[in-house]
């Protein structure tokens, strides 16, 4: 057994503890659970049988993936790891929204008495990467400073699965099996191609660029993963992932034929699919935005290094980023001034990064305070936040062997649900599929 001092993570990653499923045949519609998802996940078939529970468990998958980076931002942070993270530890997200605005505060509710046990995947989506040019020496290091920076931002391996993208090569497959029945001005409509090609000119832009979304659906039908935490720029992606599921499902699940397919194939006649729901989450209430501009997102892309804080720069780095990020002239600081915009954007992420205090409680620590006596504040509660996850990352990062154990667990895991989804994707669509 591999031990590794300060992590919590002091034994081998385990595996899920075991989960009870019931797998009865209800209509679809009226499921708030993948069955279907269980069924793969335990190699169950549709004639396996109901074991009586006293109260029902259910299995619950989340997935979610980021680009990696070797310079994960404040964005990426308070957007996704830190929710992760508080996904993980609490089963709740405070403050995420599914596509029609609804709250999972609220949506939780219609779980009623059943017991729900949450399967989180975490991933480092490489082969997204590399749909803008990657330079090959460095696409490694900032794979595994991702994978690293997830378990030091407090991503527990012994209770979310993480792993790379690339190391299941079932999503390759799928997004090329997925791409063939997605229609083209579907990913036409796609807003951030859009930008992005328009940026780049289509000459210089690959193929891949155009079908991300395909890839990013894949990575999510793939473990029939129920809820999506994503930031909102990733609505329209999320979109077109339940709109493949729609097509797919109906296109190639229906009818005598398929169930023939199904029960020759050994599996169970249920749609192949399960229709995700997104969980779009806002970073403590709201996008993090550049230091240099209130009105546009912090993000890798902008050539002004001083536009963002990374999640590993050092103290002298972050005081003096804040010291020079975009003010106004206005007294004091305020929150929701659409006038205001950076005011806004420090205040957010000074309560990020002050996770036990209030809105109320902030507001009157600063509400009167000059820039200049703010600014110090808020470097110094971000570097307070952020020294014991460098600190953690500095440790993840020397032990290559422990991370590379993870990483061979976690893929090993989703390997298992992605082969087994694949298979279903195949024997649905016709192929012939070894037994
Ligand atoms: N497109 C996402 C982003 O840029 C990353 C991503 C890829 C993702 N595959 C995913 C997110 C699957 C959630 C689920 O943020």
């Amino acid at each position: 057994m591999f031990t590794l001092t300060g992590l919590s993570c002091s034994r081998s990653v385990t595996s899920f503890a075991p989960i009870v499923t019931s797998f009865t045949k209800q209509p679809r519609a009226s499921r708030s659970f993948s069955l279907y998802a269980e069924a793969i996940a335990n190699g169950e078939t549709e004639s396996s049988t109901v074991t009586p529970q006293k109260k029902k468990v259910r299995t619950r998958r989340i997935l979610s993936g980021v680009q990696p980076t070797g310079n994960l931002h404040l964005g990426n942070y308070l957007g996704a790891i830190k929710q992760w993270v508080e996904f993980q530890n609490t089963g709740k997200f405070s403050s995420a929204q599914d596509l029609d605005g609804k709250s999972y505060e609220e949506k939780d509710k219609d779980d009623g008495d059943v017991e729900v046990v949450n399967e989180n995947f975490f991933c480092v989506v490489d082969m997204h990467a590399i749909t803008v040019p990657q330079d090959p020496d460095e696409l490694e290091e900032s794979t595994l400073t991702s994978a690293a920076l997830y378990i030091a931002a407090g991503i527990d391996p012994t209770k979310s699965k993480i792993f790379v993208q690339s190391h299941v090569s079932c999503h390759a497959e799928l997004a090329w099996l997925l791409n063939c029945v997605t229609p083209m001005n579907w990913l036409e409509r796609m807003i951030q191609f859009k930008d992005k090609s328009k940026k780049a000119g289509t000459e210089s832009v690959g193929v891949g660029l155009f079908t991300y979304p395909v890839l990013m659906a894949a990575d999510i039908l793939l473990y029939q993963a129920d809820r999506v935490p994503v930031g909102e720029d990733q609505r329209q992606h999320l979109e077109l992932a339940r709109d493949i599921v729609r097509r797919f499902n109906d296109q190639y699940c229906k009818g005598n034929p398929y169930k023939k397919r199904c029960k020759k194939a050994g599996l169970p006649t249920y749609p192949v699919f399960t229709e995700p729901e997104a969980m779009i989450v806002k970073a403590g209430g709201a996008r993090v935005m550049s230091l240099t501009d209130g009105k546009s997102k912090m993000s890798k892309s902008d050539p002004a290094e001083a536009s963002r804080i990374n999640v590993l720069d050092p103290p002298d780095v972050i005081r003096d980023k804040i010291k020079r990020c975009k003010t106004d002239s206005l007294p004091g600081v305020e929150w929701d001034n659409p006038e205001r915009p950076e005011s806004t954007n420090l205040l957010n992420i000074y309560a990020a990064v002050q996770p036990g205090r209030s809105r109320e409680d902030i507001l009157e620590e600063v509400k009167d305070m000059a820039w200049g006596e703010f600014k110090p504040l808020l470097a110094e509660a971000l570097i307070a936040h952020l020294e014991p996850i460098q600190k953690r990352y500095a440790e993840v990062r020397a032990d290559g062997e422990y991370l590379r154990m993870v990483l061979r667990e976690g893929a090993e895991a989703a390997e298992e649900i992605a082969e087994r989804t694949l298979r279903a994707t195949k024997v649905a669509m016709g192929f012939s599929v070894p037994k």
